[in-house]
């Protein structure tokens, strides 16, 4: 299995996971949230109409996250495979998602829900607000990224699951577990 969504509110491990497993898997890891905050980092034109919106832990407007995400799907090492990381965020995401798939002859082989309490999400963002200064990792902004995961996220657990795509994984383990489950289940 080579091409992968992983699902998961804010903090519940899919970056971490995602670096390792596409690694091992040498597939891509295309996370919107990493390509954003380097682009607001470049002070380009796109970082700077998406970083209000990402301080306030609101999402950025789907016009300019599905241009990039069509865009790195075309480049060379995701041809080989990818795992989207905080991509679809949204139902309007992921029907565009599966149009922009159909287009070059692609489907996701399976969402995979992380699934974190809300306690431990907390706890694990505002250790690395304090160990990495990463300007969301507030507690007021945090509390605002787990409810927009709520109300717009969320619901895209019911969408792959009514396709038959979802899989569920516990993600309130020990990094090398998550990990080891993950591998395995994809391998
Ligand atoms: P994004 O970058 O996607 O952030 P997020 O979803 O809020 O979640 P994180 O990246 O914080 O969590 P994660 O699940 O990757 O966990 P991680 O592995 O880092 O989005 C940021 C913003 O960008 C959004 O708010 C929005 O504005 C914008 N954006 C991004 N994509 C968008 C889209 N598609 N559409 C619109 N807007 C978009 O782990 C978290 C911490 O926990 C780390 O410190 C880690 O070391 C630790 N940890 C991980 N696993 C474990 C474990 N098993 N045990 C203990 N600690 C662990
Ligand atoms: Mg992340």
């Amino acid at each position: 299995m080579k091409r992968l969504i992983f699902l998961g509110a804010p903090g519940a491990g899919k970056g971490t996971q995602a670096t390792v497993v596409a690694q091992d898997r040498q597939i891509a890891h295309i996370s919107t949230g990493d390509i954003l905050r380097a682009a607001v980092a470049a002070k380009t034109e796109l970082g700077q109409q998406a970083d209000t919106y990402m301080s306030r832990g609101d999402l950025v407007p789907d016009e300019l996250v599905l241009g990039l995400v069509k865009q790195r799907l075309q480049e060379a090492d995701a041809q080989a495979g990818w795992i989207l990381d905080g991509f679809p965020r949204n139902a309007a995401q992921a029907e565009a998602l599966d149009s922009l798939l159909a287009d070059i002859g692609q489907s996701p082989d399976h969402a995979i829900n992380l699934d974190v309490p809300d306690e431990i999400l907390v706890a694990r963002l505002l250790d690395r607000g304090q160990a990495q200064g990463r300007k969301d990792d507030t507690e007021e902004v945090i509390r605002h990224r787990l409810r927009v995961y709520r109300e717009q996220t969320a619901p895209l657990i019911d969408f792959y699951e009514l396709v038959g795509k979802l899989v569920s994984v516990n993600g309130d383990a020990p990094v090398e577990a998550v990990t080891h489950h993950l591998i395995s289940l994809i391998s």
